[in-house]
């Protein structure tokens, strides 16, 4: 019995059910959109005391001024980001210009396993939105045909990325497959088409969808000696880096989302990677696959220094193990952990990124916790839950500013015996 019939169907529904779900949450009633932020998570943000924002605020001078909610004032993310230049403008001081300066390059981090549902992209897009709200600018490329960072976005892979619900190929522009269909007389337009913007104002998205398919044939012929597509003085492990170079310039820190296993996109998300960050779950099964990941990535990594040389491929500044999905009073998990810590040593993320139903009630919704506000009675899970996130996303920060040869502000407070102002 042939099944494409009944799977193309089936396809096609829930295609149709993933695009109500996606078209309900950005209907106009209920549109997805960045909340707002409270004076004291201003504060906080812009590493300042509320007390210093309120004077800030009154003495308006051009400084935004938040929306007055009854008592409470409340800020975009827009402002703060306007707030942060308004204070790097009339003091000078560096801690309000976190953007990367002359000299240091493009960030870019690839998250990565050859499993799925471990974490990539729901870390992929927490660490663009703790780094987002820190004030530095990220481009996430989601490379997984899955496309659920592309979804958390509010953005259906459906419907409006790579290919119409007719079939019919959307303009270049709205994936990665833009840039890797190229003709080698539209670089700069298939780059610049193949970003897109999202609600969050310092995040901009390359999304994914079934096409990225399609990128892997390109690939694979290009992978032949002599089947060369159009662009053939461009090599098809450096196609993701190339793209890179092109848009690169407007942010700081590029995020890679890969694809569970290994294909053509992940081997050029290696090879454009200042750093990987590798998510697992606390559970035997994690700890023997990512046995194997690991020597898979000495592979990798030999066989790129062997083509490019050192002079080529400047190698990945940091690798770096994140745990997720920690139970803290599992004592398998536990175990688990601890010999990871063993094994791994300076390669682990001391701090995991916990289970919390917070995420499970905000995945639903497909907002992140960064997003979400959750009930009261989710209040102190969901806390919790952000601080762990904000925990990774430090060590992260931490590991970015060391590629640039920089440390993390608290560091740089604490040395000079400086407290928030
Ligand atoms: N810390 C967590 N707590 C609860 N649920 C989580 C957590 N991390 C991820 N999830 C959920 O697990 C599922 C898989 O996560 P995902 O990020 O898509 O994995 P991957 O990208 O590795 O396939 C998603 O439904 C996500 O909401
Ligand atoms: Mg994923």
């Amino acid at each position: 019995m042939a099944w494409h019939g009944t799977l193309d169907s089936i396809a096609k529904r829930l295609r149709s059910q993933q695009s109500a779900i996606i078209a309900d949450q950005n209907n106009s009633s209920r549109e997805k959109s960045l909340r707002s932020f409270s004076s004291k998570e201003a504060s906080s943000l812009l590493g300042i005391t509320e007390s210093h924002l309120r004077n800030r605020v009154s003495n308006a001078d051009g400084f935004p001024q938040g929306t007055l909610l009854g008592k409470s004032r409340t800020f975009t993310l827009d402002e703060i980001i306007a707030a942060r230049r308004w204070l790097y403008e009339s003091t000078g001081n560096q801690k309000y210009k976190p953007s990367r300066r002359n000299g240091e390059a493009l960030c870019v981090i690839a998250n990565t396993n050859f499993k799925g549902g471990v974490g990539k992209s729901t870390s992929t897009v927490h660490l663009a939105q703790y780094l987002a709200l820190k004030g530095y600018r990220i481009l996430i490329v989601d490379l997984d045909a899955q496309a659920s960072s592309t979804a958390l976005f509010g953005i259906d892979p459906a419907r409006h990325v790579g290919r119409d619900p007719n079939g019919r190929v959307l303009p270049a522009g709205t994936s990665i497959h833009g840039w890797i269909s190229r003709s080698s007389d539209n670089e700069e337009v298939a780059a610049e088409e193949a970003v897109r913007s999202t609600y969050w104002p310092n995040i901009d998205l390359v999304a994914a969808s079934a096409i990225l398919h399609s990128s892997e044939d390109i690939l694979k012929q290009r992978s032949m000696p002599n089947m060369h597509a159009p662009i053939s003085e461009v090599d098809w492990h450096r196609e993701v880096r190339a793209f890179l170079d092109h848009v690169g310039g407007q942010y700081d820190v590029a995020i890679l989302d890969c694809r569970p296993d290994i294909n053509m996109l992940s081997v050029n998300a290696f090879s454009a990677a200042d750093g990987l960050i590798v998510p697992v779950l606390a559970t035997n099964m994690d700890l023997q696959s990512m046995t194997e990941f690991m020597a898979f990535l000495a592979v990798t990594e030999r066989r790129l220094l062997k083509m490019y040389g050192q002079e080529g491929w400047p190698g990945w500044a940091f690798v770096r193990v994140l745990v997720n999905r920690f139970v803290g009073t599992s004592r398998p998990q536990t175990e688990v952990v601890d010999s990871m810590n063993l094994v791994l040593g300076p390669l682990m993320i001391r701090n995991p990124m916990v289970e919390t139903s917070a995420l499970g009630s905000a995945g639903n919704m497909k907002w992140t916790l960064y997003e979400y506000l959750p009930a009261k009675s989710e209040d102190r899970s969901y806390k919790r839950a952000v601080a762990a996130m904000d925990a990774v996303g430090a060590v992260i920060e931490r590991e970015i500013l060391s590629f640039w040869g920089r440390k993390l502000q608290d560091e740089v407070n604490a040395a000079h015996g400086v407290a928030a102002e």
